[in-house]
Parts: structure tokens; C-alpha cells; sequence
């Protein structure tokens, strides 16, 4: 494998020093880039990109054409774990995803798989080969999987949801189900991750989108005991260096103690924790990544600089903090602004890293 020549990222995620703060987007591939629309309506629909591996390759690069990021993220979604389990996923235009199968009862779970990642999804790690390749050592790959809790909510409720009626039913009446079906897909995680990072994943995010809808007590018992769970049956070291997790709670950011306990090296933040706080409290135990609300960047340039800065001089001096968006960039976002927002952290940061990598 080439030699990585920008390993800021994996450098800032392990707390060592880097000559400018690292960036990159959540859903930094996408919708809001006129030529992701492009290859996407030329593979037909987005499983069929995901699907393919030299079109999940042109797309998770073309990002990394335009603006100077730090990191590339495979290109694929969180619920290839549900599909290979035998759910049947589609997306309905407008309609975010769905499941042809819905799961509500004992038995439903009790007939669940664990998939063999090797073969049931394949085609996710002959992406993830197709992309390291292509990147010759340009920039780290980060790997990703959904968290169990929120794979569950999407194959409980059958899609996107408001309230989580359904699983949160689930959860209150019958908790045995709710952990039976938890355990299966923390076994089903740990399986595609390190199977990701055999493949060539650099490091890996989980990303758990819903745990904030619950209360804490039902966060620790139902999403973050799963998270810790997956966390110790990972592989952290190949290819010679460690291979960091990164954990995102949307809406975790009053529990960031808790999180930081783990086992990942890294916490995503959301833009509704303050980074300063979030350092004080438990940077010195992991890393942070974030956390620019994406909405920002509908405003002109210097507002969008202005915000970098606070975030910059709320993190402060030091190692320890990979810049990003709070959550995923907007498919109405201006890739122009997108530019402003990579350039501002690399410019503006540099002051805050006295002693050069
Ligand atoms: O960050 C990246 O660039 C990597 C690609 C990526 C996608 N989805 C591509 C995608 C990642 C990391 C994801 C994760 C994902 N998928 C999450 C967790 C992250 C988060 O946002 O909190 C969730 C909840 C999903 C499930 C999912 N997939 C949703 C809700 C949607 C949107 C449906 C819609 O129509 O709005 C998707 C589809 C999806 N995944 C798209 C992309 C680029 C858009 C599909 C398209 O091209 O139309």
C-alpha cells in the first residue's frame, strides 16, 4: 500500500501534534454536487452507486477534486447492514428510505441473520479497495457503520421517523426483544467494520444518528452499552498504525462523560454542544470532531469564516480536534461555500498549532 502522505487526520484523531487542524464533511459526497447527480443518474439510482464500485469510487473522490479535505469517506449508507440481513431496502423519491420487511416481534428477530460481511456485502469492501487504491495515500479512508440502536430504528419503524412510536414501544414492553435485536446487529457492526478495515478502512465512524432521542438511563442501556460493545471486538491496528473509532451521538452532548468511556478515541460533536465545554470536560481522554452547524454555510464568505474562528478559539490551542460540519452538509449547500469553509480551517488554524508536526 502507498505511504500516506496527509495523515493529519489520523494524527489530530490520536492527539498528536499537526501543523493545521484536519477537515472533512459528513456527507461531504453528494447531493449538492452537480457531478455526484451526474454519476449517480448515470448508475441509475443511489443503491445501484453504491453498488458499483468503480461509480462509489468516482464519487467518493470527487469531493477531494475540489476542495482540499483531509479525509475521504466511503461512499455507501448505513443500512447495507439491514439490506444484507434480508430487509430489502429501497429509497422512495422524497421519501428518504425504506424496508420491504418490517421488524416488530420475537420472532422476527429470532429469524434475523448475521451477515458475513466478506460475502453478503461485498460490494462494499471491493469499494473500499477500489478507493484506496485511487487514493494512492493521498489522504486517509474512513470506514463507517450505523450504530445498532439507530439500524434498529430504521428496521423497527420501517423507515425514517418522528417519534418512534414503534420502537420506543418495543423498547418499554419489551426490552428482551429490544437487546436480542441490539446484540444481533452490535455482532453484525463489529463484523463489517473490521471487515472494512481489512479491506482498507484507515479508521471508523459510528454513526448514531438517533440516540438523542432517548433519555439517558435508555442511552446507556440501549445505544451506548452497543457502541462499547462493538468498540472492543474491533481491530485497532493495521497496516502498522492504529486504527481510530470515532463515535457521533447526534444530540449526546450531555452525556459526553459516559461516551468518552467507550473505548473510541474519538467523540463526534453536533453544534448544539460547545467544543470549548466538550474539551474541558473530556478531551483529555479522547479527541473531537466538529462542529460548524452545516446551515452556515448558507451565509456569505466572512460569516462563514467568522464561525470557523470561534470554534477554532473555543477548541483552542493544541491537539486533539478534527474540524466538520455538526451533522451531514445540505444537498442545498453552495460547494463554493463548502470551499470556504476547508480553506478558512486550514488558514485559520495554523496559529493554534505552535509546535509543527
Ligand atoms: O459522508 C459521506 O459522504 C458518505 C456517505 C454516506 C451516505 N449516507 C450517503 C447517502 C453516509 C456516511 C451516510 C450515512 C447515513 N445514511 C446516515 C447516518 C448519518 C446521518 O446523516 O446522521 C443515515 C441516517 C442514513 C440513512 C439515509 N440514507 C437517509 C436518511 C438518506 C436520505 C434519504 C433522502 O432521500 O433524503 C439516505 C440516502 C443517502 N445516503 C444519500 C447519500 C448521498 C442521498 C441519496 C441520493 O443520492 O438521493
Amino acid at each position: 500500500m502507498a505511504e500516506l502522505k496527509n495523515d493529519r487526520f489520523l494524527r489530530a484523531l490520536l492527539r498528536e501534534p499537526v501543523d493545521v487542524t484536519p477537515v472533512w464533511m459528513m456527507r461531504q459526497a453528494g447531493r449538492y454536487l452537480p457531478e455526484y447527480r451526474e454519476t449517480r443518474a448515470q448508475a441509475g439510482d443511489f443503491l445501484s452507486l453504491c453498488k458499483n464500485r468503480e461509480l462509489a469510487c468516482e464519487v467518493t473522490l470527487q469531493p477531494l477534486e475540489r476542495f482540499e479535505l483531509d479525509a475521504a469517506i466511503l461512499f455507501s449508507d448505513i443500512l447495507t447492514i439491514p439490506d444484507a440481513m434480508g430487509l430489502g431496502l429501497y429509497f422512495e423519491t422524497g421519501e428518504g428510505p425504506r424496508f420491504r420487511k418490517i421488524i416488530r416481534t420475537e420472532a422476527d428477530v429470532a429469524a434475523l441473520p448475521v451477515p458475513d460481511a466478506a460475502s453478503d456485502l461485498d460490494y462494499v469492501m471491493a469499494a473500499v479497495k477500489e478507493i484506496r487504491g485511487a487514493l494512492a495515500g493521498r489522504v486517509p479512508l474512513i470506514g463507517f457503520s450505523g450504530s445498532p440502536w439507530t439500524l434498529a430504528t430504521y428496521m423497527v419503524e420501517g423507515g425514517s421517523s418522528k417519534d418512534f412510536r414503534h420502537i420506543k414501544q418495543m423498547m418499554y414492553a419489551t426490552p428482551e426483544v429490544m437487546h436480542a435485536l441490539l446484540d444481533k446487529l452490535a455482532q453484525s457492526v463489529t463484523g463489517y467494520l473490521n471487515e472494512q478495515i481489512r479491506a482498507g478502512a484507515q479508521a471508523v465512524q459510528i454513526f448514531d444518528t438517533w440516540g438523542g432521542v432517548l433519555s439517558g438511563p435508555m442511552y446507556r442501556e440501549f445505544s451506548l452499552k452497543y457502541m462499547a460493545q462493538i468498540c472492543s471486538g474491533l481491530i485497532r491496528e493495521h497496516e502498522g498504525r492504529r486504527v481510530p473509532v470515532i463515535l457521533f451521538t447526534k444530540n449526546g452532548g450531555q452525556w459526553l462523560e459516559a461516551i468518552a468511556d467507550a473505548g473510541a478515541d474519538a467523540l463526534g460533536l453536533d453544534w448544539t454542544t460547545d467544543i470549548g465545554d466538550a474539551r474541558r470536560r473530556v478531551g483529555d481522554r479522547v479527541a473531537l470532531q466538529g462542529n460548524m452547524d452545516p446551515s452556515v454555510l448558507y451565509a456569505p464568505p466572512a460569516r462563514i469564516r467568522a464561525e470557523v474562528e470561534t470554534i477554532l478559539a473555543g477548541f483552542g490551542e493544541g491537539n486533539g480536534h478534527v474540524f466538520n460540519l455538526g451533522h451531514g452538509i445540505h444537498q442545498f449547500a453552495d460547494p463554493e461555500h463548502a470551499r470556504v469553509f476547508v480553506d478558512a480551517v486550514h488558514e485559520l488554524s495554523a496559529r493554534y498549532h505552535s509546535h509543527k508536526a
